[in-house]
């Protein structure tokens, strides 16, 4: 066995025996979209120092901590505060969490971020559907040996995010008069912002929104033969879009007002998960 495998299956058992049960949702949840936590019932929260060998978090508006109880009476966990490579972890940190949760038995996850709007259609608040993603400049989770026990040496990723789910969300939207916008999530390693030539030429590769996260997740989460939706909350217009400078503070302020939104339609989806 894998050293990683073991290191994957002693957190996994960690934490299943400190909860006493296995969610069927994993939802990580992205910068300035926590407030989802508050929907969460009987909670057991679990920071990230107490759990052995998770990586720590640093950047701001990122708490580190597993949330683990009910949402509508589904069994979930939400990952509060989630490890980027542009913090300096390697991928196999990025990962490390997905995989514990496909080891600990969870088959599900929801996959969120604050984002930037390449799509010049979109405006800030807004949240976003993530078809596919696009990431071709960054580092693939999987590189190196491959983990038998994980999944395939040459994973297909042609329908990473689920067809079905995210019919779903997109009812979950329309029912609740949530304008869900649709489209492909570019991913930039960070943690400098994109220069205004980058994001034209990811508009013209097709991308609608870009981020620094998401997609080593995702990937890895397909690896494993996990069903996977993703959300993006527009939080600002990508560099260029808009003659102004982009700032992190603007990014965790608009997703603080879409906060609302945001928790109640992932809560709606989570609700009717089939
Ligand atoms: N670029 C990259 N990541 C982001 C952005 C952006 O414009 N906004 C929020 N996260």
């Amino acid at each position: 066995m894998s050293g990683t495998i073991k290191k994957l299956d002693r957190t996994a058992h960690y934490l299943k025996n400190k909860v006493g049960f296995i969610p069927e949702i994993a939802v990580i949840l992205g910068s300035g979209l926590g407030k989802l936590a508050d929907y969460i019932d009987g909670s057991i929260e679990i920071p990230y120092e107490e759990i052995p060998d998770f990586p720590s978090t640093t950047v701001a508006g990122h708490e580190g901590k597993l949330i683990f109880g009910t949402i509508k009476n589904r069994k979930v966990v939400a990952m509060k505060g989630r490890f980027h490579y542009y913090e300096g972890n390697d991928m196999d940190a990025v990962v490390f969490p997905v995989r514990v949760f496909k080891r600990m038995g969870i088959e599900n996850i929801i996959i969120t971020n604050a984002a930037g709007g390449v799509n010049t259609e979109f405006t800030p608040g807004d949240l976003m559907l993530i078809t596919d993603h696009i990431s071709f400049f960054c580092e693939n989770p999987l590189r190196g040996e491959n983990i038998d026990e994980l999944g395939p040496r040459f994973p297909d990723m042609s329908a990473v995010y689920d067809r079905a789910l995210r019919k779903a969300a997109l009812e979950s939207a329309r029912k609740l008069g949530i304008d869900l916008k649709e489209g492909i999530y570019s991913y930039c390693k960070g943690p400098s912002y994109e220069s205004p030539s980058e994001i034209k030429a990811l508009r013209q590769m097709g991308a609608d929104a870009v981020g620094m996260s998401t997609v080593p997740e995702a990937i890895v989460a397909r690896h494993m033969g996990m069903r996977v939706l993703g959300i993006s909350c527009i939080t600002n217009m990508a560099a260029g879009v808009l003659d102004q400078p982009l700032n992190h503070e603007e990014v965790m302020e608009t997703g603080k007002q879409a906060e609302q939104k945001f928790s109640g339609l992932v809560s709606d989806i989570i609700e009717n998960w089939e």
